[in-house]
């Protein structure tokens, strides 16, 4: 198979950016897509030029590193894959694909493809985390679960960080992200002593980080590799109204540093 690649190159986040056009041919339709990308850098390399800049980590789809938008849409067209697990044979043959990196005011630019989602991490330690008990390992039917919300917790907990939500929501908006991290803990019985500091200290770090305001588009869902559900953001926002009554904390300190 062969490709045209429109690819976005730039040196930095300060730098301007823009479109290159390049070809790769003699792909098997078995290359990854992110392979397909490892033989472009050879052939850049071999004759002089610089490879272009991309993540990716586990190549299974569990780290959440891959992080391109393909031909518009955030992991590219295959639903509920990420980007290392897409497969040239899931494009047409001399088929024109364009490919840029995450756009969100939030994740700034490093080079080419590759952004930084530090803005994560740092949402995930204002609160992504639950008082550890480190004693004796606790017997593990002491304190009953209901199946169901086993269940929920474990399909919140799939987010694997990957920022996809952000790029396609039309603000860049990360609600889903943050509240998939907050209600995986929130529904289990070992996260009940921060619930509501919680998803006080989460929102309010993910609104001083510059993500956008969600409007209800969906286009989070939809686009998320993992297919987390835009329920869990009702549920953030109901945690987040009885944390204001319950146990409201002033934020107003909170000025970890960008
Ligand atoms: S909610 Fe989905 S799209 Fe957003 S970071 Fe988690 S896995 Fe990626
Ligand atoms: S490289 Fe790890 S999820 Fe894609």
């Amino acid at each position: 198979m062969k490709f045209d690649l429109e690819i976005w190159r730039q040196n930095d986040g300060e730098g301007p950016g823009g479109f290159i056009r390049y070809q790769v041919e003699d792909i098997s339709p078995d290359t990854s897509f992110l392979e397909m990308l490892d033989i472009l850098n050879e052939n850049l390399t071999s004759r002089g030029d610089d490879p272009v800049a991309f993540d990716s980590d586990c190549r299974e789809g569990i780290c959440g590193m891959c992080s391109l938008v393909i031909n518009g849409e955030a992991h590219g067209p295959k639903r509920a894959t990420t980007t290392c697990q897409l497969y040239m044979r899931h494009f047409d043959d001399g088929a024109s694909i364009t490919i840029e990196p995450w756009r969100s005011r939030a994740f700034p630019v490093v080079r080419d493809l590759a952004v930084d989602r530090s803005a994560f991490d740092r949402i995930m330690r204002a609160g992504g985390y639950v008082t550890v008990h480190s004693g004796p390992k606790p017997d593990p039917n002491d304190i009953p679960v209901d199946p169901a919300i086993t269940e929920k917790a474990i399909d919140a907990a799939t987010c694997i960080g990957c920022g996809a939500c952000v790029a396609a929501c039309p603000n860049g908006a990360a609600m889903l992200y943050t509240a998939a991290k907050v209600s995986h803990l929130s529904l289990l019985p070992q996260g009940q002593p921060e619930r509501y500091e919680r998803v006080q200290k989460m929102v309010d770090r993910m609104e001083k980080e510059g993500f956008g305001s969600c409007r209800n588009y969906g286009e989070c869902e939809a686009q998320c590799p993992k297919e987390i559900s835009i329920d869990f953001i009702g549920r953030m926002n109901r945690d987040l109204l009885r944390a204001s009554v319950l146990e409201p904390i002033d934020l107003r300190g909170d000025m970890e540093t960008q």
